[in-house]
């Protein structure tokens, strides 16, 4: 059984589940300190969906058509037992992509049981290999050396192609970019710039602050030139580019300048078990509690085929006629 299109007929393809809203970082475009507000503003533990939970949701959504099932946070390897979950949602039929979203500093004592337990890609996010650069944007809290070392782990654990997800601001983190792309060109890493985007509620987003993808596109061709390759699927959320000199790909995310609702498949469920269809949904549907007062698999999936048959969010094509920054769940919440 596959869930129906939605009202631009999208199918739903992609899960993202966020596993905790806790992280160990700060980074400003996401949960800078100052916002936080002290105490309170995580979920408590009996808020957060439970393994068996998470688990039961996975399944259903499989049953539906969902082929990949990709984890975040928050900061996922926090979440006490996270690998045994993962060997939870890794036999799962049907979902032949489960991937993980980190910032790898916790990867060095995870990596091997990750991949025991059957997790089949890392996506680690990475600024800047500047330490200060690193450390302005990651709120104060871990180093360059410490992501460096969970990358080396996660390739001795035998992930072989990475992911890296840098988000660009200028004056940022902008002039330290060409200095990432070359540590990581002949890697097998893919570094993905991604453009700021107004997630959330609390990171000062600013337009003044985006670098269009399409001016570090021209930087990077101009020193190490660029051709373009053919995306995977059409709901990739990167355009990729390969070096013509054989070093590998990089991608770019554009979400501000180029947005990719079009063939937007993902549906999205918050640490506390909330189905958003969309990153910049203002409002969910709750599920968590439907399943603790017994909802069946049966009922699950009729309950998200309802829901994704109604969608029609295009939020990132819409942005610019919207009248002014709409209210939305925080992006260590909703998981990216
Ligand atoms: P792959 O499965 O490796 O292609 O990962 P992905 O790009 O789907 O997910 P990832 O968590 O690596 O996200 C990369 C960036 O794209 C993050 O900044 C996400 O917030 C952003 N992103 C992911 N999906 C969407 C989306 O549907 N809409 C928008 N606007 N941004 C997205
Ligand atoms: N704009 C763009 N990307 C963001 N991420 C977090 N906040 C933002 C933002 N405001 C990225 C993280 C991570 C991914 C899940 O989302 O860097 O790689
Ligand atoms: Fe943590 Fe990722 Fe948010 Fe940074 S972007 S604060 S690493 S959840
Ligand atoms: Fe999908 Fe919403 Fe992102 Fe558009 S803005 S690509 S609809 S999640």
């Amino acid at each position: 059984m596959t869930a129906p299109n939605d009202t631009l007929g999208r199918p739903l393809k992609d899960l993202r589940i966020s596993v905790l809203d806790r992280c160990n970082l700060r980074c400003t475009y996401c949960m800078p300190e100052e916002s936080l507000n002290g105490r309170g503003v995580f979920l408590p533990p009996h808020h957060l969906l439970s393994d068996g939970e998470i688990e039961f949701l996975a399944r259903v959504f499989a049953t539906l058509g969902v082929h990949k099932l990709r984890l975040t946070g928050g900061e996922p390897l926090l979440r006490p037992g996270f690998n045994e979950l993962v060997g939870r949602l890794s036999p799962i039929p049907g979902l032949t992509d489960l991937a993980l979203t980190t910032n790898a500093v916790l990867l060095p004592r995870n990596a091997i049981a990750l991949k025991t337990a059957g997790l089949t890609r890392i996506t680690v996010s990475m600024d800047s290999l500047d330490d200060k650069v690193f450390r302005d944007m990651a709120g104060g809290r871990g180093s360059v050396q410490e992501v460096l070392d969970g990358i080396a782990a996660a390739e001795t654990a035998g992930f072989e192609q990475l992911k890296i997800n840098t988000v660009v601001q200028r004056d940022v983190n902008d002039h330290t970019i060409m200095d990432l792309i070359s540590h990581f060109r002949n890697t097998g890493h893919t570094v993905r710039l991604i453009e700021f985007m107004d997630v959330g509620n609390v990171n000062h987003w600013d337009r003044n602050l985006v670098v269009p993808s399409a001016e570090l596109l021209k930087s990077i061709h101009d020193q190490w030139p660029l051709r373009p390759v053919a995306s995977q699927a059409a709901s990739e959320t990167a355009r990729r580019y390969e070096f013509v000199d054989g070093a590998g790909e990089i991608g770019f995310i554009s979400s501000i300048t180029e947005p990719f609702c079009g063939d937007c498949t993902r549906a999205r469920i918050t640490a506390n078990g909330v189905f958003y269809s969309c990153l910049f949904s203002a409002h969910g549907t709750e599920l968590r509690d439907k399943i603790r007062a017994g909802m069946s698999a049966e009922e699950m999936a009729a309950e998200i085929m309802g829901l994704w048959s109604k969608r029609g969010d295009r939020y990132s094509e819409l942005r610019n006629r919207l009248p002014r920054r709409q209210p939305h769940v925080e992006m260590y919440r909703m998981g990216g």
